[in-house]
């Protein structure tokens, strides 16, 4: 039985791949990632990230002065499993181990991503999420974890952002494992949601009261004209990018509008969704998680350009980030309130919500991070609003706690509220982390 958190999670996220480095200490194998940023040329690489492996007790210190009652974090496979499946690795649960205590003893909640996007190179080469044995892998990675920590962690996420993990990787090519091919993008999405469904199972079996989720990215998209055209236009991104997770982790199955353009065009192998697993997709979730960033405006003919790369958003003349992303905090408030009304979780937690600015010390070493105050504080106040309407919104995760490898675009890209020398690592908390700090604790003062 699902419950309502007790207290609004007020937090901060991060991923193993972006922060950690010790890419190949004490029995890590390598990821997808580790062999996409070593075989592209001039690739920032996460072999050293922000050393968060070797910098763990200061790290810690650090969210503590935040002030942040729960703090995201995610978990890398290739640590705990080298070989995928099979053998543990000691050393690598020690060090979450020493996380999830670290956390513990100064009062923050450990909420644990299973899988943000570092599979381990060793399943990729036996067909990786395009594999169906790939829900077994996982459903195995996630008992051990489960089994492991569920003494002492209560929040699980199973998989982070699916749509960027098949399309981004296996049909852009842009992330790891760099594939382009519509089959294989549809198959790695089929079989995460299912290793999402398994691993729910698996997790809930070991843990009954453990709360368990999975973060969601999502898109809002808006016509770019009253036209019908555009209308039908905007109806197929939201299939494309939206309703294809949303629907069949809620029990609704795959979008038949979707499905049928799909198998239309060859991109559906019509063996790949066998009888049972949407069900076992659908297996009931206890809140789900929405990262937001931005929206976008579609016009007519845009809806066919996802055969390579996703649907052409018609910006509107605004206020953008340095990643380019319209700033947009109406359209989180609308998301919501559709996840509410539409899908109906239980509860509803911001797993991500951030911007890129690339403000750096003055000459006294403060960082005057206005806009990302600004932008911070607009989508609190959207999220607060949801919830106000309704939405059973009950946390809220500031992306992210440092500045980190962006995955391809390095580290030229600073979501964090905390600065990060990436050539002296050294850390400064931003005026955005001060300010969270007071917003959190005038929080918890109402
Ligand atoms: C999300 C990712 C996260 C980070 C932010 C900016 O899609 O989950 O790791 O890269 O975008």
């Amino acid at each position: 039985m699902a419950i309502r958190q007790n207290h609004f999670a007020w937090g901060v996220g991060t991923s193993a791949y972006q922060i950690e480095g010790a890419w190949d200490t004490d029995g890590k194998s390598p990821s997808i990632w580790d062999t996409m940023a070593h075989t592209l040329p001039m690739s920032d690489t996460g072999d050293i990230a922000c050393d968060h492996y070797h910098r763990l007790d200061e790290d810690l210190d650090l969210l503590s002065e935040v002030g942040v009652n729960a703090y995201h974090f995610s978990a890398a496979w290739t640590r705990v499993l080298p070989s995928g499946v099979g053998e543990p690795n000691a050393r690598g649960l020690a060090f979450y181990d020493r996380l999830v205590d670290g956390l513990l003893e100064r009062d923050i909640e450990p909420w644990l991503t299973l899988y943000h996007w570092d599979l381990p190179q060793v399943l990729q080469d036996r067909g990786g999420w395009a594999n169906r044995d790939s829900v077994e892998w996982f459903t195995e990675y996630a008992s051990l974890m489960a089994e492991h920590f569920s003494d002492r962690v209560t929040h699980w996420m199973t998989i982070n952002e699916p749509w960027v993990i098949a399309v981004l990787g296996h049909l852009e090519g842009l992330f790891a494992p760099g594939i382009s091919d519509w089959q294989t993008t549809l198959a790695a999405g089929h079989h995460l949601l299912m290793a999402h469904g398994s691993a729910t199972r698996a997790i809930k079996e070991r843990s009954p009261d453990a709360q368990v989720g999975l973060s969601l990215d999502c898109r809002p998209a808006e016509p770019a004209s009253n036209s019908s055209a555009d209308a039908a236009a905007t109806h197929h991104f939201d299939g494309f990018r939206n309703r294809w997770f949303f629907d069949p982790v809620f029990g609704k199955g795959y979008p038949t509008d979707m499905v049928a353009a799909y198998a239309s065009k060859g991109r559906l192998d019509p063996t790949l969704i066998q009888p049972g697993d949407e069900n076992l997709i659908g297996t009931p979730i206890d809140f789900c998680g929405i990262n937001y960033y931005t929206s976008v405006r579609i016009a007519a003919g845009s809806e066919e350009m996802d055969e390579a790369e996703g649907p052409v958003g018609i910006d509107p003349p605004n206020d953008y980030t340095e990643m380019g992303w319209l700033v947009d905090p109406d359209a989180l408030e609308r998301f919501l309130l559709r996840v509410h009304y539409e899908w109906s979780p239980e509860s509803i937690i911001v797993t991500e919500n951030g911007a890129s600015y690339s403000t750096g010390p003055d000459e006294t070493g403060a960082v005057h991070d206005l806009r990302r105050i600004e932008y911070l504080d607009s989508h609190i106040m959207a999220t607060m609003r949801a919830r106000e309407r309704g939405a059973p919104v009950d946390g809220y995760f500031v992306w992210s706690f440092l500045d980190n490898l962006e995955w391809r675009a390095g580290y030229s890209q600073r979501f964090g509220i905390v600065w990060v020398d990436h050539n002296t690592q050294q850390r400064i908390l931003k005026d955005s982390a001060y300010w969270y700090r007071d917003r959190i604790a005038q929080d918890s003062a109402d």
